[in-house]
């Protein structure tokens, strides 16, 4: 098994991104026999984030964010997105091939669209950049958040076209998502997304997370009503970064009732200070040399430029733009 992913750098990370997908690439860093690529999409960012010292930033700080929360760079492939020029020009291959109404279907576009924003060719067109970040690796496996199930789908649409008409050229990967955590609610009840202001960082100072906690909406039922707890926006929160045994007295102390929302923010606040604490410590160690994670991302993008410059060759060979 190879797994690989891509995280966009366009902004600071939030439980959403952690326990959505984050968390699932720092455990397949263990199991996968044939190694793990993980990239910070900036090519993809540039579709959003139009400030250049903005996007410099984010990339650096979502390596550092990476290597913070876990992933080992002695295990795992870490680089960022544009210093494997080998996958804009794979992308121009599956390009060729790719039917316009593929690209019309994807809820990426089409949600910009319906919000009345102004949609780019890049922005069109970005599903087949991930196709060809994907099939650059040969990746067999590509943890994500449910969200980018339709992009996995997309890709493996492009490789078997191609396949089926230039012959056997690129590996079918498979999309994995963790069930549990695969939608994690914001501050209103609704998806946590940067688009919605409604984020509590993965690295904000403690403070400012119990601040944002104390103002999670809760609903108006009297306090002492005996509440079922699933589905409850602060105790699946609580359910993320709390212990085992916590949770249980939690889901307990909901079913009986006679208790005080503002405890439950407390008890959500605590827990995840306690949950964050280590990788905010180790977040602190690799900030202070970004020397070193230069390097970490630069010895990740040769060996991932090697591996897609291979696959770039296949797929010319097989289209007939090389060896004419
Ligand atoms: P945002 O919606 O904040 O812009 P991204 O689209 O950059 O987040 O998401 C990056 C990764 O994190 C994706 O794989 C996505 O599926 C996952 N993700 C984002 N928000 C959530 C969420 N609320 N619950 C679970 N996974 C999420
Ligand atoms: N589109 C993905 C996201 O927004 C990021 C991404 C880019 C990606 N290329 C990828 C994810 C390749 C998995 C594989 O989250």
């Amino acid at each position: 098994m190879r797994a690989l992913s891509g995280i966009q750098p366009t902004g600071p990370f939030h439980w959403g991104n952690y326990f959505g997908a984050i968390q699932q690439y720092i455990a397949l860093q263990d199991e996968c026999d044939d190694g793990s690529y993980y990239f910070i999409a900036n090519l993809h960012a540039l579709t959003t984030v139009r400030d250049k010292d903005k996007l410099r930033q984010y990339t650096l700080d979502g390596a550092i964010d990476l290597l913070a929360l876990g992933l080992d760079p002695d295990k795992a492939v870490l680089f960022v997105q544009s210093d494997v020029p080998e996958v804009t020009e794979l992308c121009w291959l599956l390009l060729t091939g790719t039917p316009m109404g593929l690209l019309e279907r994807c809820v990426s576009y089409k949600d910009k669209l319906a919000k009345g924003l102004k949609a780019d060719a890049g922005l069109f067109t970005y599903p087949v950049l991930q196709a060809a970040d994907i099939l650059a690796y040969d990746a067999t496996v590509v943890p994500v958040g449910e969200d980018q199930l339709q992009h996995i789908e997309v890709c493996r649409d492009l490789a078997q076209s191609f396949n089926h008409h230039f012959g056997e050229t690129f590996v079918l990967p498979k999309g994995k998502v963790l069930d549990q955590s695969a939608r994690v609610p914001g501050t209103d009840g609704e998806k946590m997304s940067k688009s919605y202001g409604n984020t509590l960082a993965v690295f904000d100072e403690a403070k400012a997370q119990r601040k944002q906690i104390m103002r999670i909406q809760t609903d108006s039922r009297p306090m002492d009503e005996p509440k079922d707890p699933d589905g409850d926006v602060l105790f699946d929160l609580f359910k993320l970064v709390a212990t085992e045994y916590d949770v249980g007295r939690m889901a307990a102390t909901y079913r009986q009732g006679g208790f005080g929302y503002g405890d439950v923010k407390k008890a959500l606040a605590d827990a995840a200070e306690a949950y964050w604490a280590p990788a905010r410590e180790r977040r602190a160690e690799w900030a202070a040399k970004p020397g070193e994670v230069r390097e970490i991302l630069a010895a990740g993008a040769a060996k991932a430029r090697q591996r897609a410059a291979d696959v770039l060759r296949r797929a010319q060979q097989a289209c007939g733009v090389r060896g004419w």
